[in-house]
């Protein structure tokens, strides 16, 4: 009997999930990630209420205030492990009033529009749902250390992401 009530409830769930049931499927290819994740709406309001403020709506940040600029530069990040990690432990991002799944269309969006280069590679992953709830709730204990660990590997690479300047330029 129990068991049979449990099923009938996620049953039940299940049929009363309209918009996990509706959600299109993130497509295969990366010029169709492009199109998906540029229009979608929900990352836009997202992103506008929660990560606009600081990083503005052109995704330029405020360099002289230690936010850097996403533009040509965060899709970098996205190509090295440990660079996807950071994006989603950054403390703007991990502790956001939003779900994983919503961060991870976030994080999406933020590349697709400001490092649309990094769709044009045919390389790029999309973040997931799973892979953010992965990383999420391990905090950064040094926020600045690991962003110029990271510089580091990526300017021996020969890319060059955006300037960090907290904690440098007399400030
Ligand atoms: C209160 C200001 C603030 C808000 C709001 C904010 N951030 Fe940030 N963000 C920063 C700062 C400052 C940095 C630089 C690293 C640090 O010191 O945390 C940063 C860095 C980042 C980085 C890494 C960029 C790089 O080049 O190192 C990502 C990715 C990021 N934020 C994503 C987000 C997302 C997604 C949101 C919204 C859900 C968000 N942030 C909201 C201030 C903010």
């Amino acid at each position: 009997m129990k068991a049979y009530l449990f099923t009938a409830l996620v049953g039940a769930l299940f049929i009363l999930s309209p918009a996990t049931q509706a959600k299109r499927p993130i497509p295969a290819t990366n010029a169709e990630q492009l199109a998906y994740f540029l229009g979608n709406e929900g990352a836009y309001k997202d992103y506008m209420l929660q990560c606009a403020g600081c990083h503005r709506f052109d995704g330029k940040g405020a360099e002289n205030r230690g936010i850097p600029s996403f533009v040509d530069s965060i899709g970098l990040f996205t190509r090295l492990p440990e660079g996807r990690s950071y994006m989603i432990r950054v403390p703007g991002a991990a502790q956001s009033q939003i779900n994983n799944d919503e961060l991870a269309l976030v994080l999406n969006w933020i590349v697709a529009n400001y490092s649309p280069e990094e769709y044009q590679s045919g390389h790029y992953r999309p973040f997931t749902a799973a892979e953010v709830g992965a990383s999420r709730g391990h905090r950064l204990a040094d926020v600045a250390a690991e962003r110029a660990r990271l510089e580091q590997i990526m300017q021996e690479k020969g890319w060059q992401p955006a300037n960090y300047l907290y904690g440098r330029a007399g400030r």
